[in-house]
């Protein structure tokens, strides 16, 4: 679901910023939506995560489109600077752990929080968050009850949101997907 939102949102030659590249599968989905013209930054705190990433989109031949640096999302703003960006089209969370690798190494909601909200100042007048937060780890559901509250508190005037849970209550563990964007 978050790609098929995505996908309607990003046009070719925007700037996206994945904030949580993993194994790169986003990275790699987002760098297609923005083409030739267009650009992603793709940060994750592990080594092993970049090193994934950077295999992946190596291996799909958009590595060019791509800048990858290891950094807590919460400073993101820095990075973003850093490359002369002051707008983007689309933020992309997929919290949790690197699958596959320490399920300790977790996404945590102090910083979740820091990157959310750099994002947001950056969002162009089109511009879109998306969240997938996951319940079923250790400290999954703290996290996702803080992305909502998060949500909870924007502006309703500047910003939509929507919140999207599979199975609601008979599956409460499931995934929940959050859609942020400007009016
Ligand atoms: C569920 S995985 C992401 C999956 C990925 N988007 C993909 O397509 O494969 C979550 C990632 O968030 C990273 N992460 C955890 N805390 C982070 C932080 N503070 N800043 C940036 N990345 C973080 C983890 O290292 C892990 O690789």
């Amino acid at each position: 679901m978050a790609h098929r939102f995505a996908r309607y949102h990003v046009q070719t030659g925007d700037h996206c910023i994945d904030a949580t590249v993993g194994n790169g599968n986003d990275t790699v989905f987002l760098s297609g939506l923005v083409g030739e013209k267009g650009k992603v930054i793709g940060v994750d705190i592990q080594d092993q995560a970049l090193e994934n990433t950077r295999k992946l989109l190596e291996e799909s031949g958009v590595e060019g489109r791509v800048v990858l640096k290891q950094a807590d999302h919460k400073d993101l703003l820095p990075v973003t600077h850093s490359l002369g960006w002051d707008q983007i089209a689309l933020a992309m969370f997929n919290l949790g752990y690197l699958p596959h690798a320490d399920k300790g190494i977790t996404t945590k909601p102090k910083s979740t929080m820091g990157a959310l909200d750099a994002c947001l100042d950056l969002l162009c007048n089109r511009g879109a968050i998306s969240i997938v937060a996951y319940r079923g780890h250790q400290g999954g559901k703290e996290e996702e009850s803080v992305v909502h509250k998060w949500m909870s508190r924007l502006n309703s005037n500047r910003f939509n949101s929507i919140r999207f849970e599979k199975g609601l209550l008979v599956e409460p563990e499931s995934p929940v997907f959050y859609w942020v964007e400007r009016c």
